[in-house]
């Protein structure tokens, strides 16, 4: 049966042609270990991981390509973040918002190191929330659930005014909204790369501003200092622990190549078409209710539920009889479902990506319609 995604919000699929086959390349030519030995086929690995390097820090703004250091996924990005960065006792303002990635690290810190969340559902509701102990913002860019779209300048101009560290996770944004950390004064830069930026699971970034004090959370080999008891303060080994993962520090970087080829404005204006066809279409159906961002901002991910259908048997309908391939549930986050009223039912997800065509939209309404039809 032929398959319509519309779930590019866990991951992207298909990633470009120049991904795929980088990642062939990656895992023949570039076989050796980066910074183990100084040997030929190590030091050209090397040579590669520091080009991606290099391409992530123009691509995002950060100064320093050396504060640029490569994770498994944002989780453990958000990880080094929150519990490395945020001190003992701090007071920290989030959003309703935020996914487990988020929640969760956050949790333990309130349990476990005495820090103390506000939780807000836009940056708009920010300033209110600020108190004089007030250390750190962590807040994502994009719902994965409704696609509210913060407005990050605003926020990062706030907290650089007060004095508050701002970690934010672009897991959602990174490839659809240009993101400048000095621009936006953004202190950490949480991301993944396998989702609009095209890369391979499993590759995730954590870029520092200059001077950010982080403390090490995971500890290893970097390949560096190799008699130091300690982990090394230098970045980014500090936060490479462990051996890298090439292929996917090599497919992010074609990922990139292809969304500077095509051009971010040219890659939202796309996506931006395809949501709003998706919500007019959407009015059209009784039936149907729609949730969508909490700001004037929506970016490319809807959640629906429809009457007397639950989101789970929604999705299945979808899936095994017209082949939509969506995401039905709480997606990883509990409280955003809380927000929009939906903690009983869950959602049924759909996100849209740069491969998407309108005809798929089309055909995706139709659908729906037929499927409201018959209830
Ligand atoms: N965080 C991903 C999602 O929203 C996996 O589906």
């Amino acid at each position: 049966m032929k398959t319509y995604y519309f779930d590019n919000s866990a991951t992207s699929s298909p990633k470009p042609e120049a991904v795929y086959s980088s990642v062939g390349i990656a895992v023949r030519e570039y076989s050796a270990n980066p910074g183990r030995a100084g040997h030929r086929k190590a030091l050209e690995v090397a040579r590669k991981i520091y080009e991606v390097r290099e391409k992530i820090a123009n691509f995002f703004g950060v100064r320093n390509s050396l504060n640029v250091a490569f994770t498994a996924n944002a989780t453990e990005s958000l990880n080094f973040a929150i519990k490395g960065a945020i001190p003992e006792g701090a007071h920290v303002v989030t959003t309703n918002f935020e996914h487990n990635s988020v929640l969760r690290p956050l949790y333990y810190m309130r349990d476990e190191k005495d820090i103390k969340l506000t939780f807000i559902n836009t940056y708009l509701d920010l300033e209110k929330a600020i108190t004089p102990e007030t250390k750190a913002v962590v807040m994502n860019h994009i719902s994965n659930v409704n696609g509210t779209i913060q407005k990050i300048k605003e926020v990062g101009d706030i907290c650089k005014k007060n004095g508050i560290l701002f970690i934010l996770d672009a897991s959602q944004s990174a490839g659809y909204i240009d993101i400048n950390m000095e621009r936006d004064n953004i202190d950490i830069l949480c991301l993944t790369g396998h989702k609009s930026l095209f890369g391979i699971q499993g590759i995730g970034v954590i870029a520092l501003r200059e001077g950010i004090k982080i403390e090490p959370i995971l500890e290893g080999g970097t390949g560096s200092f190799s008699k130091l008891q300690r982990q090394p303060k230098e970045m980014p080994e500090m936060l490479e622990a462990g051996t890298l993962n090439t292929p996917g520090i090599i497919s992010l970087g074609a990922g990139v190549d292809f969304i500077q080829e095509i051009g971010i404005e040219n890659i939202k204006k796309h996506e931006d078409g395809l949501v709003l066809k998706f919500l007019e279409g959407l009015e059209q159906l009784e039936k149907v209710k729609v949730y969508k961002s909490f700001t004037e901002n929506q970016a490319p991910v809807i959640s629906i539920n429809m009457d007397g259908v639950d989101s789970g048997d929604l999705s299945s309908i979808l899936d095994e009889e017209f082949g939509i391939l969506v995401r039905p549930g709480y997606h990883c986050a509990p409280l955003a479902h809380e927000a929009i009223g939906t903690y009983e039912t869950g959602t049924v997800r759909f996100s849209f990506g740069f491969f998407n065509t309108e005809d798929e939209v089309d055909y995706l309404l139709q659908t729906l319609k037929n499927i409201a039809l018959q209830i």
